[in-house]
């Protein structure tokens, strides 16, 4: 049986780093599985990443904002996910759906129900089996993160989103927690907080329910 599962949380909490291992124990024990990102995933979605996440020289607005991220997804559902799920391997997802929900609605404070509509349509009507949300304090997560991008040149650092101020990541937070109340029986809270290794175990642990 084929699984989506979906790694979601505020910037640095590690779900990144999460998803390779997570990928590469499955992969250790026989199951077939594409490890993905969002937006990416296809050369569109590269091309739209840049441009959302790269400092660039031109305004890119709420409304505009959130098109590219629906762009992005649906190119990446057509062409990545569903055809991988088809071919019978688990799909593991670095953001989806409910990013766009937490950052462009709790945080740039868009229509949720705008963009509940929006996010079916752009991801073909498919929704996780199963999503882990990654949770720690902002000022740790934005510490992590900013450790990330010192060493990279400025031109190429996506940090578009880290930049924003404290508050903006405090609403994401709280709206991640808040999507997850909600549907309890999709999401899993894991303590992005612990170390790599602690934080793994909690991952194939979760997986695990999934086999
Ligand atoms: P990441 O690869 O570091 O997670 O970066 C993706 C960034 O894009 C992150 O700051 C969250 C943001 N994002 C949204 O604002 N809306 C979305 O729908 C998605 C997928 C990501």
């Amino acid at each position: 049986m084929t699984r989506f599962v979906t790694f979601e949380g505020i910037e640095g909490c590690g779900k990144t780093t999460q998803i390779r291992l997570a990928a590469a124990w499955l992969a250790e024990r026989g199951i077939p599985v594409l490890a993905t990102a969002e937006p990416g995933g296809t050369p569109l979605g590269r091309k739209i990443r840049e441009v959302l996440l790269k400092r660039g020289s031109f305004a890119i607005g709420a409304e505009a904002e959130l098109l590219l991220f629906a762009a992005a997804r649906a190119q990446h559902v057509r062409q990545a996910i569903l055809p991988a799920l088809r071919a019978g391997q688990w799909v593991l997802c670095d953001r989806f759906a409910d990013a766009t929900l937490a950052y462009q609605g709790f945080g740039r404070g868009l229509d949720a129900g705008f963009i509940r509509t929006l996010n079916d349509f752009s991801a073909l009507s498919l929704s996780p089996d199963r999503t882990l949300l990654f949770d720690l304090p902002v000022e740790a997560g934005l510490a992590r993160a900013e450790k990330r991008t010192a060493g990279v040149w400025a031109e190429a650092a996506e940090d578009r989103f880290e930049r924003e101020d404290k508050a903006f990541h405090g609403r994401i937070r709280d709206g991640y927690l808040n999507l997850a109340a909600g549907e309890p029986e999709r999401f899993r809270i894991i303590d992005g907080a612990a170390d790599v290794e602690t934080v793994h175990r909690e991952v194939c642990l979760r997986l695990a329910e999934l086999l």
